[in-house]
């Protein structure tokens, strides 16, 4: 695309360059060096010719001199552009894309530490201030933002949630990689309903799919019904049988017909598989670890973008995520969690008797009735998890070995369970439910060299929203995707 405006100080002295009356003292004969906003804010290029793309969030002119703000997405902060008022321009507005080149320089102003003198600014893209949906210097809520999704990265808050949420990504990783799990790409495409819990988004060919015997065709693209993930644990379950630990982070879909503001249709689960255990305490160890040290780290490196959220969207939040970070989280069973429900005075909307699902409600309370710490619930009834959950053998109390974490704010962090590895037992539940000819392959798993094994699945979306205090889960994914809304 041609530049629309390209503004140019042309004059030169020797080396050192005077336009209007800005003065440059990087050498003009080197071509300039292109980089990123957080990079000239370092300060290593200082005297450097530099050239900076980015998008326009402030312009001033004043009489001596046109001052400029640039935001690139690579950090929060903006970097000063300085320039003489003749390369002033009506296009170069608020949200205008824009390329600009000059010397960097050491800001005279301590609240800057460098400002880039320009003497070549191109409009790349136009915008017009008017009909742009967010306005300099206004504050946009969360929900206002969320109605243009396709422009929401272009605001501060937006594109910091976008930092934290690709440096959590990497903490994760790293937290895993350093403790010897392997990761595993498992599929996005797959024939089981792991949850058992119906909640099935169905794949199939858009148009008439034809298979190559006519006549033939059982009406299914993959000759079985197949369905978009709902976790990847069975294939994790797979590797297990392999490997001490593994991990998997990808997309995952459940199609609940909810609206609230901690489900999703699509979301991303970090689920990890760890062999040779028969205790559910070496799974929580591994949540609580990877809790922490994801957290730890993204305090760490997206500081100013984290304190952004906890200034302006989750006020005193900060003083909640130490906490989690310096205590130990606490850790009941369901029966006795039940207890502590039934001898509330709060009135809840859901039931508490004993074999009933905890609500998001008695989560809540759960977690602050215990100091506001995460806290694991383990032993749920044997009734309430799904087929793959070890049975605890304690009747008449029939339970599960299994875990969720619940969290301050949120509720339902991360659910996991030791896996029923006794083949008798498993072939039994299995059978029971009706799906023993289609997991035969799930039984050789106990056939063939079985260890036991647990693990577990945190939502990712929950996670952020945990640390930053942010209420609906919209606000911290890309683009959403939930009931009624599939949006670009
Ligand atoms: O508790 P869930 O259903 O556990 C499993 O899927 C296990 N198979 C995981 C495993 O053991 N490998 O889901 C795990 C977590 C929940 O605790 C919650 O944080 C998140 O996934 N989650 C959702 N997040 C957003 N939207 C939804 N609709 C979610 N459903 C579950």
């Amino acid at each position: 695309m041609l530049p629309r405006v390209v503004k140019t100080c042309a004059r030169a002295a020797g080396n050192v360059s005077v336009c209007g009356a800005i003065r440059h003292y990087c050498k003009r004969n080197n071509a300039p060096r292109k980089i990123r906003v957080t990079e000239a804010l370092s300060g290593t290029e200082v005297g450097t010719r530099i050239k900076v793309q980015g998008w326009v969030r402030s312009v001033r002119p004043q009489k001596d001199n046109l001052f400029l703000h640039v935001s690139d997405g690579s950090t929060l902060q903006l970097l000063q552009i300085v320039a003489s008022p003749e390369l002033n321009d009506t296009l170069l507005t608020f949200g205008s894309a824009v390329e600009v080149t000059g010397c960097l320089v050491k800001s005279p102003n301590r609240k800057q530490p460098v400002e880039l003198q320009a003497d070549h600014i191109r409009v790349v893209g136009e915008c017009n201030p008017v009909e742009f949906p967010f306005k300099i210097k206004e504050r946009h809520g969360l929900e206002y933002i969320r109605q243009f999704p396709h422009l929401r990265c272009r605001t501060n808050i937006f594109s910091a949630l976008l930092r934290i949420r690709s440096e959590a990504t990497a903490a994760i990783q790293s937290y895993f990689r350093e403790n010897g799990f392997l990761q595993i790409h498992t599929p996005v495409i797959t024939s089981n309903d792991c949850e058992g819990a119906g909640e099935l988004f169905k794949v199939e060919p858009s148009g008439h799919h034809v298979t190559e015997k006519e006549g033939e065709s059982d009406g299914h693209f993959f000759s079985v019904p197949a369905f978009l993930t709902v976790s990847g644990q069975l294939h994790l379950e797979v590797m297990s049988g392999a490997f001490p630990g593994v991990y998997t982070f990808g997309p995952t879909f459940r199609a609940e017909n909810s609206q609230s503001r901690r489900h999703l249709a699509e979301f991303y689960m970090v689920e990890a598989e760890i062999s040779f255990t028969q205790s559910l305490e070496d799974i929580t160890k591994v949540m609580e670890d990877m809790f922490k040290s994801a957290t730890e780290h993204i305090l760490a490196r997206c500081a100013e973008d984290i304190h952004l959220f906890h200034k302006h969207i989750a006020v005193g939040h900060r003083q909640n995520v130490d906490a989690m970070l310096t205590r130990k989280f606490n850790t009941i069973s369901y029966t006795e969690a039940i207890d502590v429900l039934n001898r509330s005075s709060q009135t809840f909307t859901f039931k508490t008797d004993w074999g009933c699902d905890l609500q998001t409600e008695h989560e809540k309370y759960l977690v602050n009735h215990c100091g506001n710490i995460p806290l694991f619930v383990t032993d749920y009834p044997y009734d309430l998890k799904p087929f793959y959950a070890r049975d605890n053998q304690d009747h008449p109390r029939h339970t599960a070995a299994a875990v969720d974490l619940l969290v301050p704010g949120i509720g339902e962090l991360c659910g996991g369970s030791l896996r029923e590895e006794r083949l008798d037992m498993l072939g039994a539940r299995l059978a029971q439910a009706g799906l023993e000819d289609s997991y035969q392959w799930y039984l050789d798993l106990r056939r063939f060299g079985s260890v036991p094994h647990g693990g577990f699945g945190m939502g990712f979306e929950r996670y952020l929203q945990c640390i930053l205090g942010v209420d609906n889960i919209k606000d911290v994914i890309p683009f959403p995707r939930f009931s009624h809304s599939c949006i670009l």
